[in-house]
Protein backbone atom coordinates (compact mmCIF):
# COMPACT_ATOMS: atom_id res chain seq x y z
CA UNK A 1 0.00 0.00 0.00
CA UNK A 2 1.48 3.63 -0.86
CA UNK A 3 1.59 5.61 2.18
CA UNK A 4 0.02 8.96 3.16
CA UNK A 5 3.04 11.11 4.44
CA UNK A 6 2.75 14.03 6.69
CA UNK A 7 5.63 16.69 6.96
CA UNK A 8 5.61 19.24 9.46
CA UNK A 9 9.64 19.84 10.88
CA UNK A 10 10.65 22.78 8.95
CA UNK A 11 7.44 24.34 8.91
CA UNK A 12 5.31 24.15 11.88
CA UNK A 13 6.60 27.06 13.61
CA UNK A 14 6.88 24.65 17.48
CA UNK A 15 10.48 23.89 18.52
CA UNK A 16 11.02 20.45 19.29
CA UNK A 17 11.63 21.11 23.11
CA UNK A 18 7.48 22.26 23.29
CA UNK A 19 7.04 19.35 21.18
CA UNK A 20 8.78 16.80 23.50
CA UNK A 21 6.26 18.76 26.19
CA UNK A 22 3.05 17.71 24.61
CA UNK A 23 4.64 14.20 23.21
CA UNK A 24 5.22 12.91 26.80
CA UNK A 25 1.85 13.84 28.32
CA UNK A 26 0.54 12.56 25.12
CA UNK A 27 2.32 8.83 26.41
CA UNK A 28 -0.61 7.26 28.23
CA UNK A 29 -2.98 8.32 25.80
CA UNK A 30 -0.88 6.98 22.79
CA UNK A 31 -1.13 3.77 25.04
CA UNK A 32 -5.24 4.30 25.26
CA UNK A 33 -5.27 4.28 21.75
CA UNK A 34 -3.35 1.28 21.40
CA UNK A 35 -4.79 -0.73 23.89
CA UNK A 36 -8.40 -0.09 22.02
CA UNK A 37 -9.92 2.37 24.53
CA UNK A 38 -11.30 4.20 21.33
CA UNK A 39 -14.66 2.25 20.04
CA UNK A 40 -13.70 4.20 16.38
CA UNK A 41 -10.37 2.24 16.12
CA UNK A 42 -12.08 -1.51 15.91
CA UNK A 43 -14.29 -0.89 12.78
CA UNK A 44 -11.93 -1.43 9.94
CA UNK A 45 -11.02 -4.76 11.04
CA UNK A 46 -14.78 -5.37 12.36
CA UNK A 47 -14.97 -8.45 10.29
CA UNK A 48 -18.35 -9.40 11.58
CA UNK A 49 -19.75 -6.16 10.90
CA UNK A 50 -18.39 -5.65 7.27
CA UNK A 51 -19.81 -9.29 6.71
CA UNK A 52 -23.20 -7.88 8.12
CA UNK A 53 -22.74 -4.49 6.05
CA UNK A 54 -21.84 -6.64 2.76
CA UNK A 55 -24.88 -9.04 2.84
CA UNK A 56 -27.37 -5.68 3.25
CA UNK A 57 -25.46 -4.11 0.08
CA UNK A 58 -25.45 -7.75 -1.67
CA UNK A 59 -29.22 -7.72 -0.95
CA UNK A 60 -30.17 -4.14 -2.20
CA UNK A 61 -28.12 -4.46 -4.87
CA UNK A 62 -30.12 -7.43 -5.76
CA UNK A 63 -32.81 -5.05 -6.57
CA UNK A 64 -30.43 -3.29 -9.51
CA UNK A 65 -30.55 0.23 -8.34
CA UNK A 66 -30.03 3.32 -10.19
CA UNK A 67 -30.28 5.77 -7.50
CA UNK A 68 -29.32 5.91 -3.75
CA UNK A 69 -30.88 8.63 -1.60
CA UNK A 70 -28.56 8.96 1.91
CA UNK A 71 -30.94 11.05 4.16
CA UNK A 72 -28.73 11.97 7.44
CA UNK A 73 -26.83 15.21 8.49
CA UNK A 74 -23.55 15.99 10.23
CA UNK A 75 -21.60 12.31 11.04
CA UNK A 76 -24.30 10.47 9.29
CA UNK A 77 -23.62 11.52 5.69
CA UNK A 78 -20.86 13.70 5.75
CA UNK A 79 -18.08 10.65 5.68
CA UNK A 80 -19.80 9.01 3.19
CA UNK A 81 -19.71 12.45 0.94
CA UNK A 82 -15.85 12.94 1.52
CA UNK A 83 -14.82 9.57 0.39
CA UNK A 84 -17.36 9.04 -2.48
CA UNK A 85 -16.11 12.55 -3.83
CA UNK A 86 -12.74 11.55 -2.92
CA UNK A 87 -12.83 8.54 -4.82
CA UNK A 88 -15.34 9.06 -7.58
CA UNK A 89 -14.64 12.84 -8.50
CA UNK A 90 -16.75 15.72 -8.43
CA UNK A 91 -19.26 14.81 -11.11
CA UNK A 92 -20.15 11.49 -10.37
CA UNK A 93 -23.76 11.85 -10.88
CA UNK A 94 -23.00 13.37 -14.20
CA UNK A 95 -20.62 10.62 -15.52
CA UNK A 96 -23.62 7.99 -15.52
CA UNK A 97 -22.92 5.57 -13.07
CA UNK A 98 -24.66 2.57 -12.25
CA UNK A 99 -25.87 3.78 -9.26
CA UNK A 100 -26.14 7.69 -8.85
CA UNK A 101 -26.10 9.33 -5.63
CA UNK A 102 -27.84 12.08 -3.52
CA UNK A 103 -27.77 13.64 -0.38
CA UNK A 104 -31.04 14.68 1.92
CA UNK A 105 -29.23 16.12 4.73
CA UNK A 106 -31.44 19.85 5.58
CA UNK A 107 -34.93 20.65 5.50
CA UNK A 108 -34.46 23.13 2.87
CA UNK A 109 -37.42 22.25 0.64
CA UNK A 110 -36.34 23.03 -2.88
CA UNK A 111 -33.27 21.14 -2.44
CA UNK A 112 -35.80 17.79 -1.01
CA UNK A 113 -38.03 18.66 -3.61
CA UNK A 114 -35.26 18.60 -6.70
CA UNK A 115 -34.31 15.33 -5.82
CA UNK A 116 -37.88 14.04 -5.30
CA UNK A 117 -37.88 15.09 -8.70
CA UNK A 118 -35.14 13.14 -10.20
CA UNK A 119 -36.01 10.00 -8.25
CA UNK A 120 -39.87 9.86 -9.64
CA UNK A 121 -38.52 10.03 -13.15
CA UNK A 122 -36.56 6.56 -12.17
CA UNK A 123 -39.50 5.18 -10.31
CA UNK A 124 -41.95 6.61 -13.27
CA UNK A 125 -39.23 4.45 -15.05
CA UNK A 126 -39.69 1.23 -13.25
CA UNK A 127 -36.42 1.79 -12.00
CA UNK A 128 -34.68 0.53 -8.55
CA UNK A 129 -34.15 3.43 -5.75
CA UNK A 130 -32.61 2.45 -2.29
CA UNK A 131 -32.88 4.44 0.48
CA UNK A 132 -30.39 4.97 3.06
CA UNK A 133 -31.75 6.62 6.57
CA UNK A 134 -28.44 7.07 8.83
CA UNK A 135 -29.19 8.31 12.20
CA UNK A 136 -27.17 7.25 15.08
CA UNK A 137 -30.24 8.83 17.96
CA UNK A 138 -32.67 8.02 15.11
CA UNK A 139 -34.46 11.20 16.13
CA UNK A 140 -32.62 14.25 14.11
CA UNK A 141 -35.44 16.50 13.16
CA UNK A 142 -34.00 17.08 9.56
CA UNK A 143 -33.57 13.67 9.38
CA UNK A 144 -37.33 12.28 10.45
CA UNK A 145 -38.71 15.19 7.87
CA UNK A 146 -36.70 13.91 4.88
CA UNK A 147 -36.94 9.96 5.58
CA UNK A 148 -41.04 10.34 5.68
CA UNK A 149 -41.20 11.37 2.29
CA UNK A 150 -38.91 9.53 0.52
CA UNK A 151 -40.12 6.48 2.30
CA UNK A 152 -43.60 7.88 1.08
CA UNK A 153 -42.45 8.23 -1.95
CA UNK A 154 -41.40 4.95 -2.39
CA UNK A 155 -44.63 3.66 -1.46
CA UNK A 156 -46.24 5.37 -3.89
CA UNK A 157 -45.07 4.13 -6.76
CA UNK A 158 -44.00 0.22 -5.16
CA UNK A 159 -46.72 -0.38 -2.56
CA UNK A 160 -45.73 -2.93 0.03
CA UNK A 161 -42.79 -3.76 -1.80
CA UNK A 162 -41.11 -0.64 -1.22
CA UNK A 163 -39.92 -1.54 1.95
CA UNK A 164 -37.13 -3.37 0.55
CA UNK A 165 -35.60 -0.60 -0.98
CA UNK A 166 -35.44 0.92 2.52
CA UNK A 167 -32.30 0.38 5.15
CA UNK A 168 -32.40 2.06 8.23
CA UNK A 169 -28.73 2.46 9.62
CA UNK A 170 -28.75 3.58 13.69
CA UNK A 171 -28.34 2.73 17.26
CA UNK A 172 -30.25 -0.69 18.30
CA UNK A 173 -32.65 0.30 20.62
CA UNK A 174 -33.30 3.78 18.77
CA UNK A 175 -37.20 5.05 17.34
CA UNK A 176 -35.48 4.44 13.97
CA UNK A 177 -34.51 0.94 14.68
CA UNK A 178 -38.00 0.17 16.42
CA UNK A 179 -39.36 1.69 13.37
CA UNK A 180 -37.46 -0.02 10.96
CA UNK A 181 -38.74 -3.58 12.62
CA UNK A 182 -42.11 -2.80 12.51
CA UNK A 183 -42.04 -1.48 9.02
CA UNK A 184 -39.80 -4.22 7.79
CA UNK A 185 -37.14 -2.02 6.27
CA UNK A 186 -33.39 -3.58 6.71
CA UNK A 187 -31.52 -2.53 9.34
CA UNK A 188 -28.03 -2.24 10.06
CA UNK A 189 -26.16 -1.19 13.66
CA UNK A 190 -24.35 1.78 14.48
CA UNK A 191 -21.81 0.12 17.12
CA UNK A 192 -22.50 1.58 20.30
CA UNK A 193 -19.88 3.66 22.01
CA UNK A 194 -19.13 4.82 18.14
CA UNK A 195 -20.29 8.57 17.48
CA UNK A 196 -21.51 9.98 14.39
CA UNK A 197 -18.49 11.98 13.62
CA UNK A 198 -16.17 9.06 14.10
CA UNK A 199 -18.31 6.64 11.97
CA UNK A 200 -17.50 6.33 8.29
CA UNK A 201 -15.64 3.21 9.21
CA UNK A 202 -19.08 2.04 10.27
CA UNK A 203 -22.19 0.89 8.42
CA UNK A 204 -23.04 4.48 8.32
CA UNK A 205 -20.38 4.79 5.68
CA UNK A 206 -20.08 1.41 4.59
CA UNK A 207 -23.03 0.32 3.49
CA UNK A 208 -23.92 3.87 0.89
CA UNK A 209 -19.85 3.49 -0.23
CA UNK A 210 -20.35 -0.62 -0.95
CA UNK A 211 -23.36 0.45 -2.74
CA UNK A 212 -21.82 2.74 -4.73
CA UNK A 213 -18.88 0.38 -5.88
CA UNK A 214 -15.97 2.05 -3.45
CA UNK A 215 -13.63 -0.54 -2.70
CA UNK A 216 -14.58 -0.92 1.08
CA UNK A 217 -11.88 -3.72 2.04
CA UNK A 218 -9.19 -1.22 0.53
CA UNK A 219 -10.62 1.81 2.39
CA UNK A 220 -10.26 -0.19 6.31
CA UNK A 221 -7.22 -1.15 5.25
CA UNK A 222 -5.72 2.62 4.69
CA UNK A 223 -7.74 2.91 7.78
CA UNK A 224 -5.86 0.16 9.40
CA UNK A 225 -2.82 0.71 8.71
CA UNK A 226 -3.10 4.38 9.57
CA UNK A 227 -4.24 2.94 12.93
CA UNK A 228 -0.68 1.25 13.47
CA UNK A 229 0.82 4.65 12.65
CA UNK A 230 -1.17 6.88 15.05
CA UNK A 231 -0.86 3.74 18.22
CA UNK A 232 3.50 4.07 17.39
CA UNK A 233 5.57 6.35 19.76
CA UNK A 234 5.30 9.90 19.55
CA UNK A 235 8.38 10.58 17.62
CA UNK A 236 6.88 8.36 14.57
CA UNK A 237 3.03 9.16 15.32
CA UNK A 238 1.94 11.39 12.92
CA UNK A 239 -1.74 11.89 14.27
CA UNK A 240 -0.03 12.55 18.24
CA UNK A 241 2.61 15.27 16.36
CA UNK A 242 0.33 17.09 14.16
CA UNK A 243 -1.83 16.96 17.85
CA UNK A 244 1.06 18.26 19.30
CA UNK A 245 1.35 21.24 16.92
CA UNK A 246 -1.97 22.23 17.09
CA UNK A 247 -2.31 22.15 20.76
CA UNK A 248 0.54 24.55 20.95
CA UNK A 249 -0.09 26.82 18.34
CA UNK A 250 -3.23 27.23 19.96
CA UNK A 251 -1.86 28.17 23.52
CA UNK A 252 0.01 31.04 21.57
CA UNK A 253 -3.10 32.42 19.61
CA UNK A 254 -3.65 30.52 16.86
CA UNK A 255 -7.40 29.42 17.05
CA UNK A 256 -7.89 28.97 13.40
CA UNK A 257 -7.16 25.84 11.45
CA UNK A 258 -7.26 26.19 7.59
CA UNK A 259 -7.55 22.79 5.78
CA UNK A 260 -5.99 23.79 2.32
CA UNK A 261 -6.76 21.27 0.07
CA UNK A 262 -5.16 20.82 -3.42
CA UNK A 263 -7.36 19.07 -4.82
CA UNK A 264 -11.03 19.66 -5.99
CA UNK A 265 -12.22 16.22 -5.77
CA UNK A 266 -11.30 16.18 -1.83
CA UNK A 267 -13.64 19.47 -0.53
CA UNK A 268 -15.57 16.74 1.12
CA UNK A 269 -12.82 15.63 3.10
CA UNK A 270 -12.52 19.00 4.39
CA UNK A 271 -15.80 19.76 5.25
CA UNK A 272 -15.89 16.37 7.21
CA UNK A 273 -12.57 17.52 9.12
CA UNK A 274 -14.48 20.45 9.25
CA UNK A 275 -17.14 18.83 11.81
CA UNK A 276 -14.68 16.73 13.39
CA UNK A 277 -12.49 19.69 14.27
CA UNK A 278 -15.91 21.75 15.46
CA UNK A 279 -17.43 19.64 17.09
CA UNK A 280 -14.84 17.67 19.23
CA UNK A 281 -12.76 20.19 20.24
CA UNK A 282 -15.13 23.66 20.45
CA UNK A 283 -16.20 23.08 24.23
CA UNK A 284 -17.70 25.39 26.93
CA UNK A 285 -16.55 23.17 29.50
CA UNK A 286 -13.42 21.19 30.14
CA UNK A 287 -13.03 17.75 30.89
CA UNK A 288 -13.31 18.59 34.93
CA UNK A 289 -16.16 20.69 34.24
CA UNK A 290 -14.69 24.18 34.95
CA UNK A 291 -15.86 26.99 32.15
CA UNK A 292 -13.18 27.39 29.56
CA UNK A 293 -14.57 28.15 26.09
CA UNK A 294 -11.73 26.12 23.93
CA UNK A 295 -12.49 25.67 20.64
CA UNK A 296 -10.00 25.95 17.22
CA UNK A 297 -12.09 27.32 14.84
CA UNK A 298 -11.43 24.89 11.03
CA UNK A 299 -11.67 26.63 7.82
CA UNK A 300 -12.04 24.46 4.44
CA UNK A 301 -9.65 26.43 1.62
CA UNK A 302 -9.50 24.95 -2.47
CA UNK A 303 -6.38 25.41 -3.99
CA UNK A 304 -5.47 27.01 -6.41
CA UNK A 305 -9.36 28.52 -5.85
CA UNK A 306 -9.08 30.25 -2.66
CA UNK A 307 -5.51 31.97 -3.12
CA UNK A 308 -7.85 34.31 -5.43
CA UNK A 309 -10.08 35.17 -2.69
CA UNK A 310 -8.67 34.55 1.23
CA UNK A 311 -5.11 34.19 -0.10
CA UNK A 312 -4.53 37.97 0.69
CA UNK A 313 -6.47 37.37 4.21
CA UNK A 314 -4.12 34.64 5.17
CA UNK A 315 -0.74 36.39 4.11
CA UNK A 316 -1.34 39.66 5.33
CA UNK A 317 -3.92 39.41 8.18
CA UNK A 318 -3.73 38.23 11.61
CA UNK A 319 -1.23 35.47 12.57
CA UNK A 320 -4.12 33.72 13.69
CA UNK A 321 -3.99 30.91 11.35
CA UNK A 322 -2.25 27.35 11.28
CA UNK A 323 -2.58 25.42 7.66
CA UNK A 324 -2.54 21.82 6.65
CA UNK A 325 -1.86 21.90 3.21
CA UNK A 326 -3.39 18.25 1.66
CA UNK A 327 -1.99 17.34 -1.79
CA UNK A 328 -2.70 14.39 -4.16
CA UNK A 329 0.78 12.82 -5.67
CA UNK A 330 -0.72 11.19 -8.56
CA UNK A 331 -3.61 12.59 -10.11
CA UNK A 332 -6.15 9.96 -12.27
CA UNK A 333 -5.44 12.08 -15.94
CA UNK A 334 -2.72 15.15 -16.95
CA UNK A 335 -3.32 17.57 -18.97
CA UNK A 336 -0.87 20.11 -20.65
CA UNK A 337 -0.98 24.23 -20.68
CA UNK A 338 0.32 25.16 -24.11
CA UNK A 339 -0.33 28.47 -22.97
CA UNK A 340 2.21 28.23 -20.12
CA UNK A 341 5.35 27.36 -21.16
CA UNK A 342 3.84 23.62 -21.91
CA UNK A 343 3.77 22.85 -18.77
CA UNK A 344 1.35 19.92 -17.43
CA UNK A 345 -1.45 20.95 -14.94
CA UNK A 346 0.15 18.96 -12.24
CA UNK A 347 3.80 20.85 -12.32
CA UNK A 348 1.26 24.62 -12.64
CA UNK A 349 -0.54 23.19 -9.64
CA UNK A 350 2.44 22.52 -7.81
CA UNK A 351 4.53 25.34 -8.85
CA UNK A 352 1.25 27.41 -6.94
CA UNK A 353 1.49 24.75 -3.97
CA UNK A 354 5.16 25.50 -3.58
CA UNK A 355 5.20 29.11 -4.67
CA UNK A 356 2.03 29.29 -1.78
CA UNK A 357 4.30 27.64 1.26
CA UNK A 358 7.33 29.38 0.37
CA UNK A 359 5.50 32.73 1.28
CA UNK A 360 3.99 31.34 4.25
CA UNK A 361 7.38 30.12 5.52
CA UNK A 362 8.96 33.37 4.53
CA UNK A 363 6.33 35.42 6.34
CA UNK A 364 6.57 32.66 9.18
CA UNK A 365 3.30 31.43 9.36
CA UNK A 366 2.89 27.76 10.60
CA UNK A 367 1.87 24.85 8.62
CA UNK A 368 1.74 21.45 7.90
CA UNK A 369 1.69 19.06 5.03
CA UNK A 370 -0.10 15.75 4.06
CA UNK A 371 0.56 14.20 1.02
CA UNK A 372 -1.57 11.39 -0.48
CA UNK A 373 -0.36 9.41 -3.58
CA UNK A 374 -3.52 9.16 -5.08
CA UNK A 375 -6.93 9.17 -4.58
CA UNK A 376 -7.42 5.81 -4.15
CA UNK A 377 -10.22 4.32 -1.25
CA UNK A 378 -6.92 2.98 1.06
CA UNK A 379 -5.21 6.48 0.68
CA UNK A 380 -8.78 8.57 1.95
CA UNK A 381 -8.75 5.58 4.54
CA UNK A 382 -5.44 6.68 6.14
CA UNK A 383 -6.17 10.21 5.69
CA UNK A 384 -9.78 10.05 7.71
CA UNK A 385 -8.08 7.85 10.01
CA UNK A 386 -4.85 10.20 10.80
CA UNK A 387 -7.60 13.05 11.29
CA UNK A 388 -9.95 11.50 13.53
CA UNK A 389 -6.81 10.17 15.63
CA UNK A 390 -5.44 13.32 15.88
CA UNK A 391 -8.90 14.67 17.33
CA UNK A 392 -8.29 12.35 19.93
CA UNK A 393 -4.96 13.25 20.80
CA UNK A 394 -5.64 17.07 20.59
CA UNK A 395 -8.95 16.30 23.06
CA UNK A 396 -6.28 15.38 25.71
CA UNK A 397 -4.19 18.03 25.10
CA UNK A 398 -6.92 20.67 25.37
CA UNK A 399 -8.32 18.70 28.48
CA UNK A 400 -11.98 19.03 26.40
CA UNK A 401 -14.05 15.52 25.62
CA UNK A 402 -13.67 15.02 21.91
CA UNK A 403 -16.63 12.39 21.57
CA UNK A 404 -19.64 14.48 22.93
CA UNK A 405 -21.27 17.71 21.86
CA UNK A 406 -23.51 18.99 24.46
CA UNK A 407 -24.27 21.73 22.92
CA UNK A 408 -25.39 20.48 19.41
CA UNK A 409 -27.69 18.47 21.80
CA UNK A 410 -29.42 22.23 23.39
CA UNK A 411 -30.22 23.46 19.94
CA UNK A 412 -31.87 19.80 19.22
CA UNK A 413 -33.50 19.91 22.00
CA UNK A 414 -34.67 23.56 21.94
CA UNK A 415 -35.55 22.68 18.07
CA UNK A 416 -38.14 19.92 18.99
CA UNK A 417 -40.03 22.09 21.83
CA UNK A 418 -40.69 24.77 19.39
CA UNK A 419 -41.74 22.13 16.46
CA UNK A 420 -43.99 20.59 19.32
CA UNK A 421 -45.41 23.94 20.95
CA UNK A 422 -45.79 26.19 18.71
O1 LIG B 1 -21.09 13.87 15.34
C1 LIG B 1 -22.22 13.87 15.77
O2 LIG B 1 -22.58 13.13 16.71
C2 LIG B 1 -23.30 14.76 15.17
O3 LIG B 1 -22.80 15.64 14.24
C3 LIG B 1 -24.37 13.91 14.51
O4 LIG B 1 -23.78 13.09 13.54
C4 LIG B 1 -25.46 14.74 13.86
O5 LIG B 1 -25.96 15.67 14.76
C5 LIG B 1 -26.60 13.83 13.38
O6 LIG B 1 -27.09 13.09 14.44
P1 LIG B 1 -27.81 11.70 14.22
O7 LIG B 1 -26.84 10.78 13.56
O8 LIG B 1 -28.20 11.26 15.59
O9 LIG B 1 -28.99 11.95 13.35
Amino acid sequence: MKRVQVAYKDTCGVNSEELGRAGSQLALEIERMDAGDYAFTALPADMAMHERVDAVVAEKKALNPTALVVVGIGGSNLGTMAVQQAVYGTFYNEQQPEVSVYYADTVDADHTADIILLLEQKLQASESVIVAIVSKSGTTTETVANAQLFIDLLARYQGQAHTRSIVAITDEGSKLWALAQEKGFSRLAIPKDVGGRYSVFSPVGLFPLGLLGVDTKALCAGAQAMLDSCTASFADNPAALSAAVLATLYESGHTIHDTFLFSSDLEGVGKWYRQLLGESIGKEHDRDGKLVRVGITPTVSMGSTDLHSVGQLYLGGPRDKVTTFITVAQNKTELMAPAIQGKSFHAIMDAILRGTQAAYKNNGIPFMICVLPDKNAASIGQLLQWQLCQMVYLGYLLNVNPFDQPNVELYKKETRKILTHE
